[in-house]
C-alpha cells in the first residue's frame, strides 16, 4: 500500500503560524502576552530538549517564557513551594512541571499542587476529570496534539477500532477518552492493551487505527497490522547510535520500515507526534492567558 505520512512538523508550523498572527492581534489590541513558566530538575536529556524546545516555540510565537532550574537533590518542599509562588503570581498565564520527577519527589503531589486554572499540561486531576465527561478544560497537549494531526488529515474515526497501548495518565489513558468522546475526532470504539494484555497482537490486527504509547522500542511489528491501518507513534526513546552526531537516536514504538508499507497514514519519529504536542501546549497557554477555562 502507498502510505502517506501524518507529518507532525509541517503541521505544527502551519499552527505556529496561527498561534504567531493571534498573538500579533492581542498585542496590538493592547492585551496581555501569553507567558509560560516551565520547571525543569536535574539534567535528564530529554526533559532538557523536550524543555529548550518548549521555550523557543514561545519566543518564535511571541510568548513570554521563563526557566526555572532546580538541581536533582531539590527537595519536594522547595518545589511546591515554588509551584505555589507561580500559581499565585497573576503575569503568568500557564506553568509546566516537567517530567520525570526524580524518585524522592511525589509526582502526583506536584500535578495535584499546581492551580487548574494554570495547568496547561492538563494532568490536574479537575482537567483529566473535566476531559472525561466532556467540559472545557485543558487538554493535555500529546493526545491533544494526535487528535489535531488526525483532524488537519481528515482522518475517519466514527466508528472505527482503535486500539492505544499503553495506559500512561499523561498519554495512554487520557488520549483513549478522547477518542471514544461524542466528537470528531473520535466517535471509535477504543481497546486499551498494555504489558499485562492478552492477544495483544490478535487486537491490533482488528484495529483501524493504532495509537503506540508504550515506550519500548520498535514494539509494533508488520504482523500486528492490518492492511490500510492509521498508525500513530508515540514512542520517543533514545537509543545510543554511532551515526549521529548527538550520540542517540529518537526511537518509535513502531518498525516503521516493515509497517509504514502496510498504512494508510503513520506518523514518521521524529516529526510525526513531538512537534504536535509542543503546539498543543502553546494552544493551552493562549488559552489560559485569556482566561477561558472556567
Ligand atoms: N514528560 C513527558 N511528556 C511530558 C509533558 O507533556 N509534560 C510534562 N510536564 N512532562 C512530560
Amino acid at each position: 500500500m502507498d502510505y502517506k505520512l501524518l507529518d507532525g512538523k509541517a503541521v505544527a508550523a502551519q499552527i505556529k503560524q496561527e498561534l504567531t498572527e493571534e498573538v500579533s492581534r492581542i498585542k496590538a489590541a493592547g492585551g496581555k502576552t501569553p507567558h509560560l513558566a516551565a520547571i525543569l530538575v536535574g539534567h535528564d536529556g530529554g526533559s532538557e530538549t523536550y524543555v529548550a524546545g518548549k521555550v523557543k516555540t514561545c519566543k518564535e510565537i511571541g510568548f513570554q517564557s521563563t526557566l526555572i532550574r532546580y538541581e536533582d537533590d531539590v527537595t519536594e518542599e522547595e518545589l511546591l513551594r515554588k509551584v505555589d509562588e507561580l500559581n499565585r503570581d497573576a503575569d503568568v498565564d500557564g506553568f509546566i512541571v516537567q517530567l520525570p520527577l526524580p524518585p524522592h519527589i511525589s509526582e502526583q503531589k506536584v500535578i495535584e499542587a499546581v492551580d487548574y486554572r494554570k495547568d496547561v499540561d492538563g494532568f490536574h486531576p479537575v482537567n483529566m476529570g473535566r476531559m472525561a465527561v466532556g467540559l472545557p478544560c485543558f487538554l493535555s497537549a500529546t493526545p491533544a496534539g494526535i487528535l489535531e494531526l488526525l483532524k488537519r488529515y481528515e482522518i475517519e474515526t466514527k466508528g472505527k477500532h482503535c486500539v492505544v497501548l499503553g495506559r500512561s495518565n499523561i498519554v495512554g489513558k487520557p488520549v483513549a477518552m478522547m477518542m471514544m468522546q461524542k466528537s470528531y475526532p473520535g466517535d471509535c470504539t477504543v481497546t486499551i492493551c498494555h504489558s499485562r494484555s492478552q492477544n495483544l497482537k490478535e487486537m491490533c490486527l482488528s484495529a483501524d487505527i493504532i495509537i503506540a504509547a508504550l515506550g519500548v522500542p520498535e514494539f509494533v511489528k508488520a504482523d500486528m497490522v492490518k492492511e490500510g491501518a492509521v498508525v500513530v507513534d508515540v514512542g520517543t526513546t533514545r537509543l545510543p547510535s554511532s551515526v549521529t552526531r548527538s550520540g542517540y537516536k529518537l526511537t518509535g514504538d513502531v518498525k516503521f520500515d516493515e509497517v509504514a508499507p502496510k498504512c494508510s497514514y503513520i506518523t514518521p519519529v521524529p516529526g510525526g507526534v513531538g512537534p504536535m504536542t509542543i503546539i498543543s501546549l502553546m494552544r493551552n497557554t493562549l488559552l489560559a492567558g485569556k482566561q477561558l477555562i472556567p
